[in-house]
């Protein structure tokens, strides 16, 4: 296991690598605008180098950029990633092809997950389901996990204040351009993350993960014992 503090966190130059692997304008320009102003990445990695070395199930993966910047980290034992955008998902493949090990992207809806063992990642997709598939897909997602796996969950939560109106005006203008193939279907508050694992008997932190955008974003993380 590594010091999590001494995990190199990718640099403009491997940022840029990664969003040049990426073919066309408009997803390598999202890929390094993605990769410099949101701290989901590095706060994964982190948390990764410091959990068993384990592969990772990525659900709702888009072009599979968590795959990327966990590869050029060094902290990938085996990568699947799954979203039923199929155009993401190719993109993906395109950009993971010339890697070693592989990324392993495959296109396929969320309420069908695959078996698996290891950690498992939910970044920025939850609140695309209906709240009772977000209960069902959270018990999914903690039966993947092996022991000491971590069960990482970033979504934006339920809250009254201004972080939330502007997830919801970002959401908004995804959907109507058509980024987005379905639209935010319910925002979860805290416990609605935290009550179906914790009936699971795992162990829930949750704290905030906005770095510098203007998001309502959270970070939690359930360990399954080990
Ligand atoms: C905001 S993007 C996040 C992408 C990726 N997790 C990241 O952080 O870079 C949300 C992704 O969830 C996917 N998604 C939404 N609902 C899904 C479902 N039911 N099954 C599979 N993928 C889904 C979308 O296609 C989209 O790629």
């Amino acid at each position: 296991m590594h010091d999590p503090d001494a995990v190199p966190l990718l640099d403009r130059t491997a940022r840029r690598a990664i969003a040049h692997r990426y073919a066309g304008r408009f997803d390598r320009g999202y890929a390094q605008g993605k990769l410099a102003g949101d701290p989901v990445y590095a706060a994964v990695a982190r948390m990764l180098a410091a959990a068993p070395p384990l592969p990772l199930l990525d659900i709702g993966c888009g072009m599979g950029l968590l795959g990327q910047y966990l590869h050029a980290c060094g902290l990938l034992h085996g990568y699947l990633g799954i979203d039923f955008d199929a155009r993401r998902i190719d993109a993906g493949r395109a950009a993971a092809s010339a890697l070693s090990p592989p990324l392993q992207l495959q296109c396929g809806d969320a309420a069908e997950l695959p078996a698996f063992r290891g950690h498992v990642a939910l970044l920025d997709m939850l609140h695309y389901l209906p709240a009772p598939r977000q209960a069902a897909l959270l018990r999914e997602a903690a039966a993947r996990l092996a022991p000491g796996g971590l069960l990482l969950i970033r979504n934006v939560l339920r809250e009254a204040n201004w972080r939330f109106h502007a997830t919801r005006a970002e959401e908004w203008f995804l959907r109507v351009s058509g980024q987005m193939r379905v639209g935010a279907q319910h925002y979860p508050d805290a416990d609605e993350i935290r009550a179906p694992l914790a009936a699971l008997g795992l162990a829930v932190a949750i704290r905030p993960l906005y770095g510098r955008t203007p998001f309502n974003s959270y970070l939690a993380v359930a360990r399954q014992p080990g």
